[in-house]
């Protein structure tokens, strides 16, 4: 069953062009040109996602939304809300602010492509959306050679990938740069004799994708990954693996959204490298797997933490390759304290937890030293790192309330991108975002060396805007002429 949407727009022309490409998309599209009918169609049928003008008239869009609000119940439609250039105020944030209190899940502002709000509302489909979406088909289609650049396409180790009985997003091959062969079309049934033959009897040894088609990658994946932890058939090694693939590819995802991709490319490398290095002693694999059964999520997050930590670092001349690579082994160990932790402890976010329960949560930091302590593989630097990385600059982190320059450098570059991490990904934001969101709460930006959060900004793309528009704060003037251990 397709998915439906309601496209509200005054603009007829508008609307017959959108009506066509969502049709193109497989979904099932109604059109209206003011709010009233909006409400009408909205009292009789469900709508996956509702798109509006905020030019709409009789009713207005802010009757519109209000009435979604009182009326909408029994389902959850996603909301995107289409601006003209001079609906924003003096300050598009506020505007922004104001529009998601009221239930709005999206804004684009025009003019801008139509692919981009079929791309913004995939980014909202769960699986099970977006396999009532798919065409599906018996059996598969035939093959097709295409010349597409590479940047078009992400890839995945031909032994790691999985499939519904329908194939969720085209499938490639590469030929040579710039041609592929399209082996699987969206909607087939999943053929796996196809890709053992691509295997076994032509070498093939990665399968691509498309990079818009990587957050269906992701989210596939991530229910996969979390039904295989639950079952105690699959060997550890092989649910590590999958999720190393699904935290690596939710990786190219966070990169996209205006971070300086050469930077990233290479915490990327590092992330590898590390993971190699996990993998290749026995000792710390074991850890590792033992962390990830103990709770599946950490590991995406210890690999972003991994990555933006690596970004912060390579910006300072001082940096090492040691230095870089001890404090990715810390970033993907620094919350292993918690397996330490009674679990119903973990189920409750930090913001939500009684005294009691923050006064133990609180403990991870020290537990974790405790657990890597005595492994000879670990230095005294990476262990000082696990131990620090809720130890906050101004003084307010723990377990001892280090400030300044008593907490390490490293230490502190990790509690940044360990505080960025989580904005991101409970908040669903976009780096930038997160970014904004940081800048906008003095009490979080006190927590790192201004040094180091200097630096931090310039991972993204457009620094000097972030730093016009935003006062950065001055807590030290550290410009640290010993190196950081
Ligand atoms: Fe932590
Ligand atoms: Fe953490």
């Amino acid at each position: 069953m397709a998915l439906r949407v309601l496209l509200i727009d005054p603009d007829e022309s508008w609307l017959t062009s959108a009506d066509e490409l969502f049709k193109k998309h497989l979904y099932a599209v109604d059109t209206v040109t003011n709010g009233k009918d909006a409400q009408i169609k909205m009292m009789n049928g469900k709508y996956f996602a509702v798109v509006m003008n905020y030019a709409v008239k009789n009713h207005t869009a802010n009757q519109v939304l209000k009435f979604m609000n009182r009326m909408v119940h029994d389902y959850d439609p996603r909301v995107v809300i289409i601006l003209e250039e001079e609906d924003l105020g003096d300050d598009d944030d506020r505007t922004d602010e104001r529009l998601k209190k009221e239930g709005v899940d999206e804004i684009l502002i025009k003019p801008f492509e139509l692919e981009d709000l079929i791309t913004v509302l995939e980014g909202h489909q769960g699986i099970s959306d977006i396999v009532n979406n798919l065409p599906k088909r018996k059996g598969q289609s035939d093959e097709v050679e295409v010349d597409m650049s590479d940047d078009n396409f992400t890839k995945i180790k031909i032994d790691d990938f999985y499939s519904l009985k329908s194939v969720l997003y085209d499938i490639y091959v590469r030929l040579k740069s710039g041609r592929y062969i399209k082996i699987l079309h969206s909607g087939d049934e999943f053929s796996s004799e196809r890709l053992d033959n691509y295997k076994n009897e032509k070498g093939v040894e990665y399968l691509y994708f498309h990079v818009k088609d990587r957050k269906k990658y992701i989210k596939f994946n991530d229910h996969l990954v979390k039904k295989a932890l639950k079952s105690n058939k699959m060997d550890s090694h092989k649910k590590t693996n999958m999720l190393k693939n699904v935290a690596e590819k939710f990786m190219e995802e966070s990169f996209v959204e205006g971070l300086k991709p050469v930077i990233i490319e290479q915490g990327r490398q590092i992330c590898e490298n590390v993971y190699n290095l996990i993998e290749g002693e026995e000792s710390l694999y074991k850890l590792l797997r033992n962390y990830q059964d103990f709770d599946p999520s950490a590991f995406s997050h210890a690999y972003l933490v991994t990555l933006f930590s690596s970004a912060i670092i390579m910006q300072f001349e001082w940096q090492s390759k040691t230095m870089i690579e001890n404090t990715a082994l810390a970033c993907m160990f620094h919350d292993i304290g918690k397996m330490k932790l009674p679990k119903d402890i973990l189920e409750v976010r930090p913001e939500d937890m009684n005294e009691s329960q923050l006064a133990e949560y609180q403990k991870h930091p020290e537990l974790g030293l405790e657990i890597v302590q005595d492994n000879r593989t670990i230095t005294t630097a990476v262990k000082q790192i696990i131990h620090q990385h809720h130890e906050y600059f101004d003084g307010s982190g723990y377990p001892n309330a280090l400030k300044g320059q008593s907490i390490l450098t490293l230490a502190n570059i990790v509690s940044l991108a360990d505080i960025f991490s989580h904005i991101i990904v409970e908040n669903n934001l976009k780096p930038i975002e997160a970014l904004k969101f940081m800048l906008g709460n003095p009490e979080v930006v006190v927590k790192f060396n201004s040094m180091i959060f200097e630096k931090f900004i310039n991972v993204f793309v457009d620094p000097g805007k972030v730093k016009k528009n935003h006062a950065l704060p001055s807590n030290s003037r550290m410009v640290s002429s010993k190196k950081a251990s």
